[in-house]
């Protein structure tokens, strides 16, 4: 449910212009043989118009960019035009890389002048509330070069030594503490220029983009996530998606 009392980031002259870059071409191998993941068909809509909309809900987003799967970026050009989205935002389509990392850094190659900060948000990630969408945003206009929606951990971690073999005994480690934890959801916010430079000196591996921003030296801080906001990776995530879009059915028909 939304809170009004809250202001939502306007979108006047003076305030900052937010651009969303969409990583979108990941096969989604862990939800089985089918089309890539952010094509898949959530309530007769891909999952990646659930997304490209959800970003484009915050009225201080004023571009969304998409990135294809390398041989997909016409299919999906012509999957937005078939979709109904709002007037007040502009949308590009680029193809992607090899990783994850490769795909946001080609999307924001591609982001024109004028968006000083930048949104990076998962396909996967269809169903994000706005009001997460506009924290993040508020949080990088407040100063924060870096900004993760987080929340609290249900299950206890244990830090393993991986078996070689999957399904193998792992033995156990450590156990950090559950308290000090966060599982981190996206629309992750950036001051660009920040982004911008974590993309051309951090190399190596990293799951999200805030920890290049982290391996710069410099603070991010987490606001309060969304349920959800969950990542739809194995099957069982789409059922719980279209329970997700039932329920806001039936609140949107009251
Ligand atoms: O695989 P995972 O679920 O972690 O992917 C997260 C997001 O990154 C997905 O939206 C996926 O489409 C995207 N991705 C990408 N390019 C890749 C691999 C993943 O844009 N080469």
């Amino acid at each position: 449910m939304s809170d009004d009392s809250r202001p939502s980031p306007s979108a006047g002259p003076s305030a900052a212009r937010t651009a969303a870059v969409i990583p979108a071409a990941g096969r989604g191998v862990r939800l089985g043989p089918g089309a890539p993941k952010a094509l898949r068909a959530l309530s007769g809509t891909p999952m990646l118009i659930h997304a490209v909309r959800a970003m484009a809900a915050s009225r201080a987003v004023s571009l969304v960019v998409v990135v294809a799967p390398p041989d997909g970026a016409a299919e999906v050009k012509t999957l937005l035009d078939a979709h109904a989205l709002p007037e007040r935002t502009d949308f590009l389509v680029v193809p992607g890389g090899r990783s994850r990392q490769e795909s946001v850094k080609l999307g924001l190659d591609a982001l024109p002048a004028g968006h000083d900060i930048v949104l990076v948000h998962d396909a996967a990630r269809p169903l994000v509330p706005v009001d997460t969408v506009d924290a993040v945003i508020e949080a990088v206009r407040d100063g924060a070069p870096a900004v993760v929606p987080a929340l609290p951990l249900a299950d206890t971690v244990k830090q393993v030594e991986p078996a070689g073999t999957p399904g193998e005994p792992e033995p156990v480690v450590a156990t950090p503490e559950r308290a000090l934890l966060r599982a981190v959801q996206t629309p992750q916010g950036f001051d660009r220029a920040t982004l911008v430079r974590a993309h051309e000196t951090v190399t190596g591996e990293v799951t999200d983009d805030a920890g290049m921003v982290e391996q710069l030296g410099l603070t991010v801080v987490a606001v309060p996530g969304h349920e959800e906001a969950f990542k739809v990776t194995r099957p069982l995530d789409l059922v719980l998606a279209e329970a997700v879009l039932a329920r806001r059915r039936l609140n949107d028909g009251f």
